[in-house]
């Protein structure tokens, strides 16, 4: 990035408008490497130089990127009427205008959404041709059945007659299994078991390709990832080395909360 005036880039990067960053600016509240700032014309290098308002550090990268580990009653959406938006979960210094989920997961699903401020990646991301694999941790009502393996990896057909590619399915324990989707269509997971004759009591996203929620970020959390995280994420993982890595990653997971 090259150099840009101090109240366009704070305005870019916040929720705050031109003119409440100049306001900022004239209280003194806005540094430059530690020292204050209170020309809106000033030019800076946010790649090189660390820019705070009130006290809090600006991202100065071309992109953010962001793990959250959603937590029930959040929905996947940059603002809505009625509900709590993922996008509440992320911090005010992080937050800005152009940010939003990339990828949806449902009210009362959890665990890894990426949001993000990068058109361009989202889109490559949802194309279909790059088959970004999303695992789910999915806790079913009833047991699961030895023969839904087979039907899950032949592609289930689903109660409106819409046909799912096939799935990469492990049973984890009675109720429990890990299933790897490539594609998304609406309330898939649920709707898939239950043509199976099942019903999902839970679902935790706990990676998308090779990018693993990390077992360790609490329900709420956020995480900031880099470019070349994303990258090795969009390239291809292999189910059964996932499976090892999810499922020791998120033992005390399943020991702990969701038998
Ligand atoms: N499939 C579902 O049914 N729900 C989700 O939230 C994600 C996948």
């Amino acid at each position: 990035m090259t150099e840009i005036r101090i109240d366009k880039f704070l305005a870019d990067r916040t929720k705050y408008s031109r003119n409440e960053v100049k306001t900022f600016l004239k209280k003194g509240a806005v540094c430059a490497d530690g020292v204050t700032v209170t020309d809106p014309k000033q030019k800076i290098n946010p790649e090189r130089q660390e820019i705070t308002l009130s006290g809090k550090k600006i991202h100065g990268g071309e992109h953010i990127y962001l793990i959250l580990n959603k937590p029930e009653g959040y929905i996947c959406a940059t603002e809505d009427k009625q509900h709590k938006t993922v996008l509440e979960l992320v911090p005010e210094e992080l937050r800005h205008k152009d940010m939003f989920p990339a990828g949806r997961l449902d009210i009362d699903s959890t665990g890894l959404v990426l949001v993000i401020d990068d058109g361009k990646l989202a889109h490559q991301m949802l194309a279909p041709k790059h088959h970004v694999s999303k695992y789910y941790l999915v806790t079913l009502a009833e047991n699961f059945e030895e023969s839904y393996l087979q039907s899950l990896a032949d592609g289930i057909t689903l109660s409106d007659g819409t046909h799912c590619l096939p799935v990469q399915t492990k049973q984890i324990s009675e109720k429990i299994c890990l299933v790897c989707l490539h594609e998304g269509k609406y309330h898939q997971v649920k709707r898939m078991f239950a043509s199976l004759g099942n019903h999902v009591e839970h679902l935790h996203r706990v990676a998308v390709g090779s990018l693993l929620l990390p077992p360790d970020l609490p329900s709420g959390g956020h995480l900031e990832i880099f470019h070349k995280d994303i990258l090795k994420m969009l390239k291809a993982e292999s189910f059964p080395s996932m499976c090892e890595e999810i499922l020791l990653a998120f033992s005390s997971y399943l020991i702990n909360d969701r038998r």
